[in-house]
Parts: C-alpha cells; structure tokens; sequence
C-alpha cells in the first residue's frame, strides 16, 4: 500500500460520507483524519445533529456491517458497538465480566461491548465518572483486564484495531458528570458539531430524508475491509513527510500556549498544551495532509487541525471566560480556546 492507495479509499470516503450526512465538510474530513492518525475521538454537539449518523456511516465504509464479526487468538470482536452511558452503567457493563456456568460450575469470562473495532460511546457525560474512567483507561491501553487475564483491545499484526467514538451533549444538565479535565487527552480530537451551516443545508437534510423512513446510510456498500485501515495508518505515519520547519512551527506554537514560557498567553489560557499535545499535533497534521491530498505536511494542515487537537486540552483563562458569559458558559470558553489559539500563532509570525 502507498499514499496513493491510502489518498484513493479516503477520497470515496469523504464523498460517501457527504451523501449520508448533508454539510459537515471539515468536521468529516478531521474525522477521517482523526481514524488515520489511530486517535480516540469526541464529539460534541446537541442531539440531532448527525453525530451517530457519522460515525455508523464510517463503520460501515469500513466493512463494519451491523453483523461483523471476528474471531482472534480465540476472542471474538464486534465490527461495531454503540453504548449508551447512563447513570446506571457499570464499569464491567463495558469491558466484561466474570460470570459463573452453572453447567462447568466455573466462572469464565464474559466479554464487553468495548470488544470492538468501533465503539460509539454515546453521551458519555451521562455515566459516572467511575464507568467513565473505565473506557478512558481502555483507550489509553488498548486492552482490558478482566478476572486476571488481559485481553487486546488492538492486535495490528492481526488488522484489528480500536477506535472510540463518544459523545456528549455540551448543554450542562441536570445528573452529567463532566470528564476529567487531566484525562480528556485520551481523545485525539475533540470536534464540534453545530446546526446546519447554512439554510440550504439544512434544507437539503429534509431533502435527503423525504420519500424514505429508513436512514440513507442504510444504502452505503463498504469501500474496503477493516484490516485496511491498520495498513493504511502505517502508510501515513512513516510515508508522510514532516519537513524541519513544520516540527519548528509547531514546537513554538505549543510553547506559546504556556502562560510560564510566553507571558501574554496568560491573557487566554490558565494552563497551556503539554508535549504529548504536541506529538498528537503533528500525527494529526500529518494524516490531514493526505486527506487534502500532500505527501508532505504544511503549516496550513497544521493549523487545520490545531483547534481540534487542543480546544480540551487547554484550559481557558477563567477571568476572560466570565467576561465573555453574557454567552452561556460552554460557549465562552470555547471562545476564550479560539482566540487565545488565533492570538498565539499570530504572536509567532
Ligand atoms: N446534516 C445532516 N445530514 C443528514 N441527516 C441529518 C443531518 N442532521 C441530522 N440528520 C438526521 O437526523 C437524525 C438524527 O441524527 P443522529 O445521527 O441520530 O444525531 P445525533 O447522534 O447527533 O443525536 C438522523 O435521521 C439523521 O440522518
Ligand atoms: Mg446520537
């Protein structure tokens, strides 16, 4: 597999993706930015607004049908699980569990949904933070423990791998549980999604769903098989070229965002991205080169991705995010994240 391969299959993509969910252009292609740089993803956005529509969309193109199955060193993984987090979700309600066979009078294994190659973690912010830390720590390590023995979530010798998808609603309500600021960083990206751009857009979804009850994603045919996408990420991270000035650009921006390093930052952020932002930085910028069709990566795929890469790791400056809260309070921060990212990288030039 070369670029080429890789730049053909994402091509399809995109365009596939755009027939299933109307508008969302930049947001689909940092989502397949995201699954070529092997990143966790979050998306935020209120209900209705094609989130699940999305991901089950890239599923499929994947050839993760609704009844995928395959079997690995004796363990069998889903093509896809959607999990909806609920107050009264358990930990071992998304990894698995030991139960008892009154048959073998033994206790064996009983594997979760997060035994998968996607998971969709729907509304994430709706279980406790205890379940929570559960699918954070599974994302991070790729495997999970249970009853003693560790099982991989990713085998890439084998073509599996282990992409989450969660999402949340923004609007603070009654019984959420925010994530852990210090754990956020799981995620690759966090990508908003808002209302339809534009009045055409949005018309264009009524178009989309009128003379049909079923959802048109129904009628995508897998582009490839799921084994590509391990392929297809090696490709990526070793053909992609990351020239001298491109690991300059992105090595002064991160230090910009320190308040302790660059001292007006401080008007924006109360704490600045840390080195592991970085490297994520880069791996993002890198897939997003291919997407937009480079072998090698410029600052314009850098600063494509920047805001998705960062927005939750940085922490806004809390006095700035008041003044801005004639706005509600999400919406403010937000702000506070943008300006401060637009203001660093105008401090460079
Ligand atoms: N931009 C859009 N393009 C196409 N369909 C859309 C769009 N926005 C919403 N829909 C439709 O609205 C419904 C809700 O979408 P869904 O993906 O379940 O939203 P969410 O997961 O954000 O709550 C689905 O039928 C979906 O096809
Ligand atoms: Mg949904």
């Amino acid at each position: 597999m070369d670029l080429d391969d890789v730049r053909t299959i994402i091509g399809e993509m995109l365009d596939k993706l755009g027939r299933v969910v109307i508008g969302f252009r930049e947001e689909q292609r940092l989502l397949l930015a995201a699954m070529l740089a092997n990143g966790h993803v979050l998306m935020e956005g209120v209900p209705g607004v094609a989130k699940t529509t999305l991901v089950r969309a890239l599923a499929r193109l994947l050839g993760l049908h609704e009844d995928y199955e395959a079997e690995i060193r004796g363990v069998r993984y889903k093509g896809f699980s959607r999990i909806q987090f609920t107050p009264d979700l358990l930990p071992s309600d998304i990894t698995g569990s030991m139960i008892y066979n009154p048959a073998t009078r033994d206790f064996e294994p009983r594997l979760g949904p997060i035994f998968a190659y996607m998971v969709l973690a729907d509304e994430i912010n709706r279980a406790v933070p205890r379940t929570q830390s559960a699918l954070l720590q599974a994302m991070q390590e790729r495997q999970v423990t249970i009853g003693g023995t560790t099982y991989p979530l990713e085998l890439r010798g084998r073509g599996k791998f282990f992409l989450v998808f969660a999402t949340q609603n923004p609007v603070e309500q009654e019984g959420t549980y925010p994530l852990p600021e210090a754990q956020l960083d799981r995620f690759l990206m966090r990508i908003i999604i808002g209302y339809p751009g534009s009045l055409e857009d949005e018309k264009n979804v009524y178009r989309l769903h009128m003379g049909r009850l079923t959802e048109p994603l129904e009628d995508l045919e897998p582009l490839t098989e799921p084994g590509w996408l391990v392929e297809a990420q090696e490709t990526v991270v070793k053909e992609v070229e990351v020239p001298e000035h491109i690991v300059d650009y992105v090595t002064r921006l991160l230090r910009a965002t320190r308040p302790s390093i660059f001292e007006p930052a401080a008007k924006f952020f109360d704490l600045g991205a840390s080195p592991r932002a970085g490297i994520a930085l880069i791996r993002a910028a890198q897939a997003y080169a291919v997407i937009r069709g480079s072998g090698s990566v410029e600052e314009a795929d850098v600063n494509a991705v920047v805001f998705p890469v960062l927005n939750h790791r940085l922490i806004p400056n809390i006095d700035r995010v008041v003044e801005y809260e004639e706005q509600d309070r999400y919406a403010a921060r937000i702000r506070v994240i943008r300006e401060g990212l637009e203001f660093v990288r105008k401090s460079l030039l």
